[in-house]
């Protein structure tokens, strides 16, 4: 059985947090959709660790990690982060159909950022060029890398069709640099379908590992303010090549309160001192482009929304502990007008009393008690339970709900 972690905000809900919790009771921990684009941070043993394409299972020995086919893979990012670990073989696995962000892609993804009427705030990554050369038919792959033959023949059918773009790389710039690469990847490309089919038909545990959030999916977020590919769960069996029927549960992460890196709506988002508050306190700035967070408020509506898109059975709500110390808390309930996008949304809140001391707290009865009455109301407004509260970026800091 395959169970799912997804992002029900904008990206950074702590997601590595939770999976990296969860990942000692999986065998696989999979990655489906994205690239280095993410930033998952884990603080075990005393240790930060910034995971940007590695699953977040790869903290625990016996588990596996698998990048799906779904990922854009780009090779340098990945060679670097391999490197602290020395060697991943037979625990990190690479799908031969996973797309590469090639360099090119990159000084793309810059130069339309560069341009104020096209801007999105993206990473800068290279991740919406190499997903525009997938769908348009003309992306290199993995297991591209494979036949050396065959694959001088592939980068000139995609320098071809990318005649028209400046700063394009020479036929053999590409190719030295993909075969300077080939050598490290290569290992850990694999079919990645086949051994994750396995894995099922041995009744191992799988757990598929979302990416940002599903506020910036690309067909259901707040277009063309989002990423380019599938966050949400159902991006999950695309991306990996699992089928609907392996999917057991499906679990969201949010934030205790909401948070959004680069333009677009956030009808939440509070520029005065609470969300200065939120950004100091939670450290909100961003692990792979340090960028400072946009901070605001709960928006419930948005939370719900997500929930419904992903079917998820419960929520784990983090960083509890970031609204200690704030007086009133507010929650978005609704909006007064509304688009598809959220474009020009106005919040309508609900109130709610602040508290102290909800930090390093691991037992629900040991919470404040407006922080319990916080919690259930969230519960009670998304309409879907609420099973686990983080109270600091520790492992063991979390509070199970019955
Ligand atoms: P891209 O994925 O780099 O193309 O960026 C598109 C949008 O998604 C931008 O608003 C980014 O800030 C946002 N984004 C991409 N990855 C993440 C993430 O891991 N966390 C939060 N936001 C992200």
């Amino acid at each position: 059985m395959a169970d799912v972690v997804v992002g029900v905000q904008w990206g950074d809900e702590g997601k590595g947090k939770l999976v990296d919790r969860l990942a000692p009771n999986y065998d696989f921990v999979v990655r489906f959709q994205g690239g280095h684009n993410a930033g998952h941070t884990i603080v075990a043993n005393g240790k930060t660790h910034a995971l940007h394409l590695i699953p977040s299972g790869v903290l625990y020995p016996q588990c596996k990690n698998v990048i799906g086919n779904g990922v854009v893979v780009a090779l340098d990012a990945l060679a670097e982060e391999i490197k602290p670990f020395g060697d991943l073989k037979g625990r990190l696995f690479v799908s031969e159909r996973a797309h590469l962000i090639l360099p090119h892609h990159c000084l793309q993804d810059v130069r339309t950022e560069g341009n104020a009427t096209r801007a999105i705030g993206t990473t800068k990554k290279g991740i919406g060029p190499a997903y525009q050369d997938k769908v348009g038919r003309v992306g290199l792959r993995v297991g591209d890398l494979k036949e050396p033959k065959l694959l001088k023949e592939k980068i000139a059918q995609h320098l071809s069709a990318h005649a028209h773009i400046p700063d394009l790389p020479t036929l053999t710039a590409l190719e030295d640099y993909l075969n300077a690469y080939a050598p490290l990847i290569l290992p850990y490309a694999t079919d990645t379908t086949a051994l994750l089919w396995e894995a099922i038909d041995r009744q191992q545990k799988i757990l598929l590992e979302g990416a940002q959030g599903s506020m910036l999916d690309v067909d259901f977020g707040t277009y063309p303010y989002v990423t380019s590919s599938t966050t949400i769960a159902a991006g999950a069996c695309s991306g990996s090549g699992l089928s609907v029927k392996d999917i057991g549960k499906i679990i969201g992460v949010a934030k205790a309160y909401c948070t959004r890196v680069g333009l677009g709506p956030f009808p939440t988002e509070d520029l005065g001192q609470v969300g200065a508050h939120l950004r100091e306190k939670g450290h909100e700035y961003g692990t792979t482009t340090n960028r400072a967070r946009r901070c605001g408020y709960f928006d419930a509506v948005a939370v719900k929304y997500a929930c419904r898109l992903n079917g998820c059975d419960e929520v784990a709500l983090m960083k509890l502990d970031v609204l200690d110390g704030l007086e009133e808390i507010l929650v978005g309930v609704g909006y007064e007008n509304t688009s598809p996008n959220l474009e020009g949304a106005k919040p309508i809140y609900k109130s709610f009393k602040g508290w102290n001391n909800s930090a390093g707290v691991s037992d629900f009865n040991a919470l404040p008690k407006e922080a319990q009455a916080y919690i259930l109301a969230l519960q009670e407004i998304i309409g879907v339970k609420i099973g686990a509260v983080s109270t600091s970026p520790k492992r063991e800091n979390m509070v199970l709900l019955p």
